[in-house]
């Protein structure tokens, strides 16, 4: 069995605490686009962990976990991560691989993102500064360096040379920035690739062979649809593919052999960074959700936008990633709101909109158009049966779901492993 789980917002809708969750039947969790941008955040006997490479299987100690190929990996930030779990116990000896394709984020695509992002003025995106996305830029552009690459001094000393000579250009010439040596790079990174070279495997052969022979893998998006290169509010979005087909390519299994698409959506909706939401909340209700929801980002520690459901563009996102089931979270901080909304279409210039607008034009200027619905003031944080909920908890599900037109079969009521109603 080979199951996506994918994010259907804008990220953050707790991917890392329901990958967990799902990870007890899996034998194999697969990360497959994104880098440390992601923030996925799994809390286990009180213990908080916060991943951004190491996919969110990793507390099990029998479980294998990969780093695919259409990852772009930031080695010190891994080895932080490792270093960490390492600390608090969580062995990854002989359980963590890399793909020997996945790229590498050097010191230059991090500051370059940020230089970058700083140059877009009034446009800046509000990158996670990672180096993200001239991580993936490198990569299309044919002068990046793969981990097979990294791993093999003369083969990394050659891109490298090649790499920075046009870096440092556009260092000099148009940032006014100082350069950087190949010399220093290649001796800073002289640790990390020594570290890095027994985690690396062809894991795509593994995975396919691990698929025929019957295991369970759990493939582990990061970001959301809305964040998606393609589909999400460009050019406020990252630099991958986030969507459920991005498992294929990111980590070279066959479409044929997807079996299983869970989406994961927030009780409402956030936002970190620039880009349109127009079920944003400016006022008390917003402020409501972000400390109600602790909603604060998980890898910068930025306040997360804050706003209403969202039905148009959950349908969208139920639509493009082909969901079997949505499982949904955080609906224990919708309690103690009177009225909560949900927006069910868009209003533009007179005209209604059913679907989600590519026209960026259109999505940043719509009014949302709204359903209201009575709250419930129990606290449901400890409930674990459906039928136990508040009536208008149930009203709230059920109706989203309607509007969704996919089942919600599971839903998330607190942060730890424990604090799940399944119908
Ligand atoms: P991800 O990026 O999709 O993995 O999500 P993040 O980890 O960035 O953000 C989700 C936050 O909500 C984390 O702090 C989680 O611990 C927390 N969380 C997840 N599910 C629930 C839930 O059902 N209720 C509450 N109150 N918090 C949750
Ligand atoms: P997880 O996996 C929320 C946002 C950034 C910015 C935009 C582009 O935790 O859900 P990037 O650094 O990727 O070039 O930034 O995307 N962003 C996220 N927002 N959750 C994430 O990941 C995100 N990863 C990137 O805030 O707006
Ligand atoms: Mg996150």
């Amino acid at each position: 069995m080979v199951k996506v789980v994918v994010g259907t917002q804008w990220g953050d809708e707790g991917k890392g605490k329901i990958i967990d969750f799902l990870a007890q039947d899996m034998d194999i969790v697969a990360r497959y686009q994104g880098g440390g941008n992601a923030g996925h955040t799994v809390v286990l006997e009180d213990k908080k962990y916060v991943f951004h490479l190491i996919p969110s299987g990793i507390l099990y100690p029998d479980k294998i976990c990969i780093i695919g190929n259409g990852v772009v990996l930031d080695p010190v930030s891994l080895f932080e991560e490792i270093e960490y779990l390492e600390k608090n116990g969580v062995s990854m000896e002989g359980r963590l691989f890399i793909a020997e394709n996945a790229h590498v984020t050097l010191p230059y695509h991090k500051i370059l993102d940020q230089i970058e992002d700083k140059f877009r003025g009034k446009g800046a995106l509000g990158t996670t500064g990672r180096g993200i996305g001239t991580t993936y830029a490198d990569k299309f552009n044919r002068i990046g360096v793969r981990v097979i690459d990294f791993i093999e001094d003369d083969i990394f000393m050659e891109k490298l040379k090649i790499a920075l000579k046009l870096k440092n250009y556009l260092f000099r010439e148009y940032y006014k920035e100082e350069m950087l040596a190949v010399d220093k790079i290649y001796k800073e990174t002289e640790i990390y690739r020594q570290r890095i070279k027994k985690m690396v495997k062809n894991v795509t052969l593994y995975l396919n062979e691990e698929i025929d022979k019957g295991k369970n893998i759990l493939a582990e998006g990061a970001q959301g649809t809305f964040l998606d290169i393609d589909f999400g509010t460009y050019p406020y979005v990252t630099a991958s593919n986030s969507i459920a087909g991005g498992a294929c390519t990111g980590l070279g299994i066959s479409p044929k052999k997807i079996t299983h698409i869970t989406g994961v959506v927030k009780s409402y909706t956030t936002r970190v960074g620039m880009g349109p939401f127009p079920t944003e909340l400016k006022d008390d209700d917003g402020e409501f959700l972000r400390s109600a929801g602790n909603e604060y980002g998980a890898t910068t520690g930025r306040p997360r936008r804050c706003g209403w459901f969202d039905a148009v563009i959950s349908r969208f996102a139920a639509s493009i990633n082909g969901l079997d089931e949505f499982v949904m979270t955080k609906l224990d901080v919708l309690t103690g709101i009177k009225k909560i909304k949900v927006a069910v279409a868009y209003k533009f210039d007179g005209e209604l909109y059913k679907n989600y607008p590519f026209n960026t034009k259109v999505f940043s200027n719509c009014e949302a158009v709204y359903e209201e619905l009575d709250g419930w003031s129990e606290d449901i944080s400890s409930i674990r049966e459906y039928n136990k909920l508040p009536d208008n908890a149930k009203r709230y599900v059920e109706r989203i779901e309607e509007l969704i037109e996919v089942p919600i079969t599971k839903i998330s009521t607190g942060s730890s492993r424990e604090q799940m109603v399944i119908r």
